[in-house]
């Protein structure tokens, strides 16, 4: 069997119900996995073909349950490439999704402000992104009943859903940037020349994660919607040096009102 149908017969058989929505929880956001109802826990250790995730801040383990009347599966913890993990064990819970009927993707993550109309703690709408990673999920031999070999990336971030979310925003009184976020390989932070790059090529926010999972969830026509955390200024915008202990504790202050927005939004769809 391939290894996205053993991963995914080995979810069907230990999840209480076939998940309506699925969401990727970035670092210090696993929080939201704690409002989940009648949770059930799978670490990906017991996944079949699932690497471990190592960075800090994630817990490396899907929960499933009730979230705003929803039944959802949200990836408490994801895989980065930066961690040495193959682009394909990226794509792979995406594609687990796809085939557990998942109607839609959310996607979650702290990333770096280059827009200097941003502030540290800002929530940003993903409206495009930038494949800076050097890398690409589809590259190899392409499985045709996944996805086409040449995948359509004219809309990546479904429109619908960012409209569904910036709805939700505006109602819940909170301001919601939009913008594009580049993806960077890490795990070193960006230099100051390379953002000053970056922001001339059109990038809003930086991040280390998303893209892959956002190719992937394109490819085999899963809808998407991409949702960023400003943790920090990027490198040499803020006149102090970064550190990913920064990272985790904005996204610990700004979480609770983020996993709001999130909840939100579930509630919506
Ligand atoms: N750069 C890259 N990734 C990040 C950043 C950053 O400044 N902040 C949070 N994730």
């Amino acid at each position: 069997m391939k290894a996205v149908d053993t991963a995914a017969a080995y979810l069907r058989a230990h999840l209480p119900f076939t998940p309506d929505l699925a969401l990727v929880l970035g670092s210090g956001l696993g929080g939201l996995a704690d409002q989940i109802e009648q949770p059930v826990v799978i670490p990906y250790r017991e996944v079949p073909g699932f690497p471990l995730s190592t960075a800090p801040g994630h817990a490396g383990q899907f929960v499933a349950g009730v979230l705003g009347g929803k039944k959802v599966l949200c990836m408490q913890g994801r895989f980065h490439y930066y961690e040495g993990h193959d682009m394909s064990a990226i794509a792979l819970p995406v594609r687990v999704f796809k085939a557990l009927g998942c109607r839609a993707l959310i996607l979650t993550n702290a990333a770096g402000g280059v827009n200097w109309d941003f502030s540290v703690g800002d929530f940003m709408l993903i409206t495009d992104h930038i494949n800076f990673m050097g890398a690409n999920p589809l590259r190899g031999q392409n499985d045709e009943s996944i996805g086409p070999r040449f995948c359509d990336m004219t809309h990546v971030y479904t429109p619908e859903l960012q409209q569904v979310a910036l709805q939700v925003a505006a109602a819940q009184g909170l301001t919601l940037q939009q913008g594009v976020y580049l993806g960077y390989m890490g795990p070193s932070f960006e230099t100051p020349a390379e953002i000053r790059a970056f922001r001339t090529l059109g990038a809003d926010a930086v991040g280390m994660s998303t893209v892959p999972e956002a190719i992937a969830a394109s490819h085999c026509g899963l809808p998407v919607l991409g949702l960023s955390l400003i943790t920090n200024m990027a490198a040499g915008m803020a006149g102090k040096r970064l550190s990913g202990d920064e990272v985790i504790e904005i996204a610990n202050q700004r979480g609770p009102v983020f996993q709001g927005l999130v909840r939100g939004i579930v509630e919506a769809l």
